[in-house]
């Protein structure tokens, strides 16, 4: 049955729903307000989404609900841009900025206006138009053609889907940058390292990586974020680039407020010594300007070489780079056993932070760089945050220092190391017995993202690794009260809540359990996506190369990974502990996803119909945010969730009992 019976009843609703999201959307895209907050936004998306559902006719491309993806896109379709996508040729310094005026004058004369813009270090995009609604989204691939990304760019919020305002033509393209803000790149990557998973290398990587991503839910997540900066077609309502701008701004299209129009070379100039400090309180990653001939009739004239437009050119800020000593090289152990080198310098201002470590990656780049004791290193700020170490001052350094070497032994455990085939890392092998290799996948293991076991810490591993009770992670399992009160500063209570975190992470379900064994490159998305696949630890233990690859996001590294981990006996044994143990090794199909604590203790009987909801999708709501349902009124029951039609002798029985009776309102209001 669905939640509204009536056709003409949920058309009205849908229309309401999708202009009441848009509105939200494009005022805190645009003018960085809300009037509701996220979770009644979810709400309404929630609502729409399940209408969408009951009734597919009333779905359209450009519903609001095409924002929270969840498409998969097994590969790109490619599309022949209408107009080639050009590069900019580059100038680094005055006087090449000046040769490139004097040409543009040559052609048109010296009545000339340019405008100045950012250069934002995203990834270039193509949006399509066609009445008023977003048609396709397109890469710029080779500049001729390039991947229909239309899926992912729709869960772009700031993207309008559909326009409002005048003098729309019914065909146009929009083109612009598709970045990943640093706040946004900096949240994923504290997220990745707690979860053991490598970080994302710079914004600019992580943008164009999402949005080639094969599932647009995923995309949705990432929080990718657009600036437009032209505009293309026939017929425009514009004759120069401001106005274009201007007018793009006006339909609903995210412009960066920081374009200027300027008469002249040398304000040009001003622009470019005005933002090259100021760039770095803009929310994204910039590595020069743009300047661009305003009027399109001299665009026109000036025309293009075989590349690039000879109306526009662009301007690279020098990266800014700081001289400071290098006091120490330092070898960090990862779970996996990769060996990281981190130069320890003497504290330097750069690009706005304070900077005293850099990494230095591998020992190919140590190798590089040719390091010796207390050189004098230039330190820079790329498109990445982690600062690096680009050169070094040879004239500074002392005839006497020593070059510094790669090291060869683990410095945990004094293991040789080991470089693998095609792999820039030098690698621990020794596991089963180096400390942060042993510490590290404890801490994954128990990590919120994986098993989630209540009180235990770092601190905790720590104690219990010294003394002796923890190996791997199935042992945590074999854990006794009496051992527990031999810890310091561990009492009766501290060790009854670890053995009840323990005890109730064997709930966790598959996809947990399969991401806090720690396979390399399996992720907590790819575990939950093989998780899915596979169903259970039989058919993925024994699955063939091809039939990983098979799985969905699962490429070569990925497949050779899961075969690397389940050939190793020691591995084996530890899932084999661990399922006798009582984990979750396989998908239950009603798993449920959770949401919050909000309704924990509190059990509901579900009766009648309802409005937003079916029952099934109140049922999951209920048991994602703790509570439970059950089938029949007693005493001990807390609510009736009551839609229209419910039965009059579940309702007699409920006002007899002094049961609270809630309406479908009353459930959300509950939930906030
Ligand atoms: S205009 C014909 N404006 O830079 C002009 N490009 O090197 C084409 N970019 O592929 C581009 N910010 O991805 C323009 N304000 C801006 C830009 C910008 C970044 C990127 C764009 C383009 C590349 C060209």
């Amino acid at each position: 049955m669905s939640a509204i019976s009536n056709i003409e009843t949920a058309t009205a609703r849908v229309k309401q729903l999708t202009a009441q999201l848009n509105y939200h959307n494009q005022l805190y895209y645009q003018d960085s307000q809300s009037e509701i907050s996220d979770f009644e936004f979810d709400q309404l998306m929630h609502e729409l989404i399940a209408l969408e559902k009951n009734y597919p006719e009333l779905k359209t491309d450009d519903s609001p609900s095409q924002r929270v993806g969840g498409t998969i896109s097994k590969s790109f379709a490619t599309v022949v841009h209408a107009y080639p996508m050009l590069s900019l040729g580059n100038t680094y310094n005055e006087e090449e900025l000046k040769e490139f005026d004097q040409r543009v004058r040559k052609t048109i004369g010296d009545d000339v206006e340019y405008v100045c813009e950012l250069k934002f270090d995203g990834v270039a995009i193509s949006l399509i138009y066609e009445n008023g609604k977003l048609k396709t989204a397109v890469t710029r691939g080779d500049g001729v053609q390039g991947d229909d990304v239309t899926v992912n760019a729709k869960t772009i919020r700031s993207i309008p889907l559909s326009l409002a305002g005048e003098n729309i033509p019914p065909y146009f393209e929009v083109r612009g940058e598709i970045f990943m803000p640093y706040k946004e790149f900096e949240k994923i990557n504290i997220e990745r390292e707690e979860t053991g998973e490598a970080a994302l290398a710079n914004p600019r990587n992580a943008a164009s990586g999402t949005l080639k991503m094969q599932d647009s839910g995923v995309v949705a997540k990432r929080k990718l974020d657009c600036y437009v900066y032209s505009l293309l077609g026939d017929n425009l309502p514009a004759n120069n680039h401001s106005d274009a701008l201007n007018q793009l701004q006006k339909w609903g299209f995210p412009v960066s407020a920081t374009f200027e129009k300027k008469n002249s070379i040398d304000d040009v100039g001003t622009y470019i010594k005005t933002w090259e400090q100021a760039r770095f309180s803009l929310p994204l990653g910039t590595d020069g300007i743009v300047i661009k001939v305003n009027s399109y009739a001299q665009q026109n004239d000036l025309g293009m070489t075989a590349k690039v437009p000879r109306w526009a050119i662009s301007y690279k800020y020098k990266a800014e780079s700081v001289a400071t000593i290098l006091e120490s090289v330092e070898y960090q152990v990862g779970r996996t056993g990769n060996v990281t080198p981190v130069a320890n310098l003497s504290a330097v201002q750069l690009a706005g932070t304070r900077v005293k470590r850099a990494t230095l990656h591998n020992a190919n780049e140590m190798e590089r760089l040719d390091l010796h004791e207390h050189d004098t290193v230039w330190v820079e700020k790329g498109g990445e945050i982690i600062p690096k170490i680009t050169g070094v001052d040879v004239a500074k350094r002392k005839p006497t220092a020593a070059k510094i070497e790669f090291i060869t032994h683990c410095p945990e455990c004094h293991a040789t190391l080991v470089r693998k085939d095609g792999e820039a890392n030098h690698y621990c092998l020794n596991e089963l017995g180096c400390a942060p290799q042993i510490k590290g996948k404890i801490e994954h293991f128990i990590h919120r993202k994986a098993m989630y076991v209540d009180g235990i810490g770092t601190e905790t591993i720590e104690q219990l690794y010294n003394l002796g009770l923890l190996k791997t992670v199935a042992d945590l399992y074999q854990l006794t009260f009496e051992q527990l009160m031999t810890m310091e500063r561990f009492g009766e209570k501290s060790a009854n809540n670890l053995l009840q975190g323990l005890e109730k992470s064997k709930q966790m379900p598959f996809k947990n359990v399969l991401f806090a064994l720690g396979i390399r490159f399996v992720g907590s998305t790819v575990a939950e996506k093989l998780a899915t696949y596979f169903k259970n630890i039989d058919a993925l233990k024994n699955a063939s190369y091809e039939q990983l690859r098979q799985a969905p996001e699962v490429g070569e590294r990925i497949a050779q990974s899961v075969l690397e981990y389940f050939g190793k006996p020691e591995n084996l044994a530890i899932v084999a502990q661990l399922q006798a143990t009582g984990l979750q090794f396989q998908t239950n199909e009603t798993e449920v996803i959770k949401e919050s604590d909000k309704l924990q203790g509190n059990t509901f009987v579900i009766s009648g119909v309802f409005q937003f909801f079916e029952r099934d999708e109140l049922k999951v709501k209920i048991e994602s945010n703790g509570g439970k349902v059950v089938s029949s009124i007693s005493g001990k029951l807390n609510y009736v969730l009551a839609g229209e039609n419910m039965g009059p002798a579940k309702l007699e029985k409920a006002t007899k009992l002094g049961v609270k009776i809630i309406s479908e309102t009353d459930f959300l209001e509950m939930l906030k």
